[in-house]
């Protein structure tokens, strides 16, 4: 009787991470699917781009759901775009070092841009 040939295949914690980033551009495509485009109808469009203003947003912001919904797109929009980004810089840039830099220079502007625009939102004076 054929006996099943045990393979090991090691995944190094960069394939991980490779695999995680892969569905996480998937899934992010997925949720800005709705949020940006849903973003994009209700403040242009249902509300007429011509009618956009600060108090238009004063007045979405006095409800927890807009809020959330903000900080929301504003967290898949920048990872979804760093992340992308990132696969386009590793496609043309090979030196390693440069590469690294980048990656800090990066991560480093993604978790700024959103904790203190997150900051922002949460903490805008309502009416
Ligand atoms: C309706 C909203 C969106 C959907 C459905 C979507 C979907 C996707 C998907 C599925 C990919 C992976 C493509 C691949 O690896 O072959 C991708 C890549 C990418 N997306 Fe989005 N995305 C959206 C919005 C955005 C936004 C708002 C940004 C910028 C902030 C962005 C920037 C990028 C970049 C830079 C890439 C990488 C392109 C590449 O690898 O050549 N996307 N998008």
């Amino acid at each position: 009787m054929a006996t099943a040939k045990k393979v090991n295949i090691r995944i190094s914690p960069k394939q991980r991470f490779e695999t995680f980033a892969y569905m996480f551009m998937r899934m992010s495509g997925l949720v800005l699917l709705f949020l940006a485009v849903g973003h994009v109808l209700i403040q242009l469009i249902l509300n007429d781009v011509h009618n956009l203003t600060l108090q238009f947003v004063a007045d979405q912001w006095n409800s927890w759901g807009w809020r959330a919904y903000d900080i929301l797109l504003l967290f898949f929009a920048v990872t979804h775009g760093y992340n992308g980004l990132r696969n386009i810089l590793e496609d043309y840039i090979h030196n390693e070092w440069l590469m690294n830099v980048l990656y800090y220079v990066l991560s480093v502007f993604v978790i700024a841009t959103v904790l203190w625009s997150a900051f922002a939102i949460a903490t805008f004076p309502t009416a």
